[in-house]
């Protein structure tokens, strides 16, 4: 893997010998582990040029806007598979035959319940408490309950948590919507599909069970896809990290979850129709496009650029036409919020500044409006993508755990005070 060597020149020391990594595709990597004998470190705050560990699950290439997983592009994920089949992908590296799909299926459908116990938790929350703190505090506390599969370094149990956690988010993230809204929770049901089940379970309520329409049961699954994984993202790199010092699969996913609740990375679906919501109408959008490009103005236009799609995101062609599908299955044609993000899109892809930063709607511009077509409320955008990428954290988590690693460390560039003695308190100024 290491045939190619780069030297480092450092001012006045012999010349450091690194090796070059070479993955399958993508660009190389320079391996500066041999550094540290040197007497210096690398700095890059932000991981803008750094991989943090090797993987074998997602590609990306932001530049040619290609996203791979286990080498399929997502395109035909999406269009020719569903979100289970992603998930065996995801985590076993190879597409399921007919009969392992519907034996991981069967899996995943006989952990969809929560403990009874764990309901109780949800009382300890106001009920107009922020669906992402509720699951924060939840999906950490299934590390309460499990204990039977807890061992980090037993194979086993690192699969049968994978499979509950891939099977019980959907089912805990409608108990987070049905307790703010006061109806009562509603158990899963396994003669559904996965996303039918979580419609399912949002919806319908013990006096009225409606049937789940397949349109939006499939956007649903789609959206579900297009959130499975997206490679060393903030909230896998969190994941990783607190997996890394051997925490249980349930607090490290805890860790993800919060992670990904700011608005810079999943928090970005609802930060769009929150942005729509403060934008109001289309002849206030000139100010808030100048305000965007404002550097004096903190105010950015949410669903709009990413850190490596610096071409057009993959995942927000296909939602785009997700997006078209469910608005004319649900007759919606003269929205207002719609028409201005319409009107954003197109202003986006045509004002030099935009086009100059490769700033392309990413996939939470389109997964906001389709959420909310399909009646989900804002404050659930994040939850949802939270739920679709469970899969890819724990996926990440059990590569890092098959594998030799260490715990992650990183150094810093002291730019404090250098070592000083304590004046006593009487003679501070
Ligand atoms: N609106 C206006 N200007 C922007 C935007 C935006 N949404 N995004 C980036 N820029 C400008 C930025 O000011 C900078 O300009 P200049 O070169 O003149 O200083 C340039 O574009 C490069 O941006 P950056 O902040 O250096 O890029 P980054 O890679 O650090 O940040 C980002 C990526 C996604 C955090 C950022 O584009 C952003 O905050 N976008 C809005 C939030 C959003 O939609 N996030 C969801 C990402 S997709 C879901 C996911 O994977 O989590």
């Amino acid at each position: 893997m290491a045939d190619k060597k780069a030297q480092l020149i450092i001012e006045g020391a012999a010349p450091v010998e690194l090796p070059i990594l070479t993955g399958t595709v993508g660009p190389d990597v320079i391996d500066v582990r041999g550094l540290g004998t040197s007497g210096h470190f690398t700095f890059d705050p932000g991981f803008m040029a750094t991989a943090s560990c090797e993987s074998k699950i997602t590609y990306i290439d932001g530049d040619k806007g290609v996203l791979l997983h286990r080498g399929y592009p997502i395109e035909q994920l999406a269009e020719q598979s569903d979100y289970l089949e992603t998930c065996y992908l995801l985590l076993n590296g190879e597409l399921p035959n007919a009969e392992q799909k519907a034996q991981f299926v069967s899996n995943v459908k006989n952990h969809t319940m929560v403990h009874e116990q764990l309901k109780t938790f949800f009382n300890g929350f106001r009920r107009d408490a922020h669906p992402m703190a509720v699951m924060c505090g939840v999906v950490g506390a299934l590390s309460a309950f499990y204990h039977d599969s807890l061992d980090i370094n037993n194979p086993q149990h690192r699969e049968i948590s994978a499979v509950r956690l891939v099977a019980k988010m959907p089912t805990l993230a409608a108990m987070v919507y049905k307790y703010s809204m006061g109806q009562p929770m509603m158990y899963p049901r396994n003669d559904l599909s996965y996303a039918e089940n979580f419609l399912h379970m949002m919806f319908n309520t013990p006096c009225e069970i409606k049937p789940i329409s397949p349109v939006l049961a499939k956007a649903m699954d789609r959206i579900f896809i297009l959130h499975a994984d997206h490679e060393q993202n903030a909230s896998t790199s969190t994941v990783r990290l607190a997996g890394s010092s051997g925490a249980n699969p349930f607090a490290c996913i805890a860790a993800g979850i919060a992670a990904l609740w700011g608005p810079a990375h999943g928090g970005a679906n609802e930060a769009v129709l929150t942005m729509l919501d403060e934008i109001g109408d289309v002849s206030n959008i000139d100010t808030f496009i100048a305000k965007a490009k404002d550097k004096n103005d903190p105010f950015k236009l949410m669903g709009f650029g990413h850190r490596v799609y610096k071409n057009r995101d993959p995942r927000a062609t296909v939602m785009k036409q997700t997006c078209d599908e469910v608005l004319r299955e649900l007759g919606i044609k003269d929205d207002p919020q719609l028409e201005l993000a319409m009107r954003l899109e197109e202003i986006a892809l045509t004002d030099p500044y935009f086009i100059e930063r490769s700033l392309y709607p990413n996939v939470d511009f389109y997964s906001g409006i389709i959420l909310k077509a399909i009646g989900i409320p804002t404050s659930m955008f994040t939850v949802i993508f939270a739920l679709a990428r469970t899969v890819g954290w724990i996926s990440h988590w059990k590569e890092m755990l098959s594998g030799p690693y260490k715990i992650g460390r990183p150094r810093q560039l002291y730019t404090g005070e250098p070592q000083r003695d304590l004046t006593a308190l009487k003679d501070r100024k």
